[in-house]
């Protein structure tokens, strides 16, 4: 595992494969607006041309992480099995408890304070789309894809993995629109409890997504490339 942080290749390498091998990468992607589960393919000189990052504080702060992959929790040293266990009881379930609550906080918050100017208009319509769709993806995960990934080397493995990248992509660009409807999660000055509660679970939210789709597009889903189409 490629683990070497110093050297001419560094921005060759993809963000996807750094955030899967760096502990502590995927934070610093984030703070820099660096989409490492989408579109984790890019090269990490592509993804921070794309967001107009200066390089010299990019490398930095990943250098700053160090080399050391030694920590069992990371989800790359996980067999296949375990890792599945950890994404359905650590962000499936995260998300099936959280995403109620955010949508009755955001129809409050959206009735209440309508007349605001920076008032989250839609914010709630987007969390309920983004409910309906991650329950039906997940559902195909967990019923089909992860025991057909469980069960591999004894059969036939033919799931339509694409397919499911692609509903990624599709959350990707749903939670584009949780920020920019949001503001990056940053509440008005003099905003209500409610407000806050509702950026603060909204941005643990994307988090946790983010770092869902991380998981399955850069770790999980290759160790089943073989079988796998992009188109
Ligand atoms: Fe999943
Ligand atoms: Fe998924």
């Amino acid at each position: 595992m490629n683990t070497q942080l110093s050297g001419p290749d560094l921005w060759e390498r993809t963000v996807g494969e750094i955030a899967a091998t760096l502990p502590g990468a995927t934070a610093v992607f984030r703070k820099f607006k660096i989409d490492f589960c989408c579109n984790g393919d890019l090269t990490l000189d592509g993804a921070a041309h794309r967001r107009g990052v200066d390089p010299n504080e990019l490398e930095r702060a990943l250098e700053a992480l160090g080399t050391d992959t030694s920590g069992t929790a990371a989800p790359a040293a996980m067999d296949s099995d375990e890792l599945i266990n950890h994404i359905e009881a650590c962000y499936h379930e995260a998300h099936r408890r959280a995403l109620p609550e955010l949508i009755a906080l955001s129809r409050k918050v959206e009735a209440v304070h309508r007349e605001h100017p920076k008032v989250p208009a839609g914010l709630s319509d987007a969390l309920r789309q983004m409910q309906s769709e991650l329950e039906q993806h997940m559902a195909k995960e967990e019923a089909i894809l992860f025991p057909a990934m469980r069960q591999w080397g004894k059969g036939k493995f033919d799931i339509p993995i694409s397919e499911l990248r692609h509903e990624h992509d599709d959350q990707g660009t749903l939670l584009r629109l949780l920020e920019s409807l949001t503001d990056d999660f940053a509440t008005p000055d003099g905003a209500c409890r409610s407000w806050q509660a509702l950026y603060v679970g909204t941005a643990q939210f994307a988090e946790d997504l983010m770092e869902h789709i991380h998981l399955e597009n850069n770790i999980l889903f290759p160790r089943f490339a073989a079988t796998e189409s992009r188109a």
